[in-house]
């Protein structure tokens, strides 16, 4: 039996050849927050940011998501849960390779969130609160789509017709009705610099 197995597994390439390649520790910063509370605009600013330290990193949120891959999927909670358990094998996928990965959608719940916890597993995910109030959010309204549920154009609207549970322990929570982007996103860079250097 011993002479049909062939050990190739010292020539697989490993995550940590890959994170010794680009000289960092790859993660899944996975941030959560109602519509319009900032997670997009956190998510590039802190892409951005990374790249100029150096660091490998890719947003993955509804602009390169639901246009594409999950663009069958609409807002029901079977279609959010879905939506997310996609981007989580996704996220994965890019997690394996070395790349540190920002995921930022609504993901309203927290079975959900617990879904793409254990799809990424436990020690890879670092789970950012955005947390802006309905308030605030609705007052920016930047794509319009507040007044559009409020006049019920919109069905299950994140916050107004469909539920939001806010994390209770999440890794780290952003306040940004008090700070500009710039401060949020040196706060989460701050914090997550000890997971994510080499
Ligand atoms: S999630 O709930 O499945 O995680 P996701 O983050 O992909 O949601 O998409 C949310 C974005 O889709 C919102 O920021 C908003 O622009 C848009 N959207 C359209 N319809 C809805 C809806 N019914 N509820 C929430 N967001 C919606």
């Amino acid at each position: 039996m011993a002479e049909h197995i062939h050990p190739i597994f010292d020539r697989i390439l490993q995550r940590s050849d890959r994170e010794a390649q680009l000289k960092q520790r790859s993660k899944v910063i996975w941030m959560t927050g109602l519509s319009g509370s900032g997670k997009s605009t956190l998510a590039l600013a802190l892409e951005r940011a990374l790249y100029e330290k150096g660091f490998v990193a890719q947003v993955l949120d509804g602009d390169n998501i639901r246009s594409g891959l999950n663009r069958d999927l609409h807002f029901s909670e079977a279609d959010r849960q879905e939506n997310i358990r996609r981007i989580a094998e996704v996220a994965k996928l890019y997690l394996d390779s070395g790349i540190i990965v920002i995921c930022s959608f609504v993901s309203p719940t927290r079975a959900i969130r617990g879904m793409a916890r254990d799809i990424v597993g436990e020690k890879d995910f670092v789970e950012i609160f955005v947390n802006t109030p309905l308030e605030v959010c609705e007052r920016r309204d930047v794509k319009g789509l507040y007044a559009k549920a409020r006049a019920g154009e919109i069905a299950d609207f994140t916050g107004i017709s469909a539920p939001y549970e806010a994390p209770e322990h999440p890794d780290f929570e952003v306040l940004t009705s008090d700070r500009d982007v710039e401060d949020c996103n040196q706060q989460i860079l701050d914090y997550l610099m000890t997971h994510i250097r080499h």
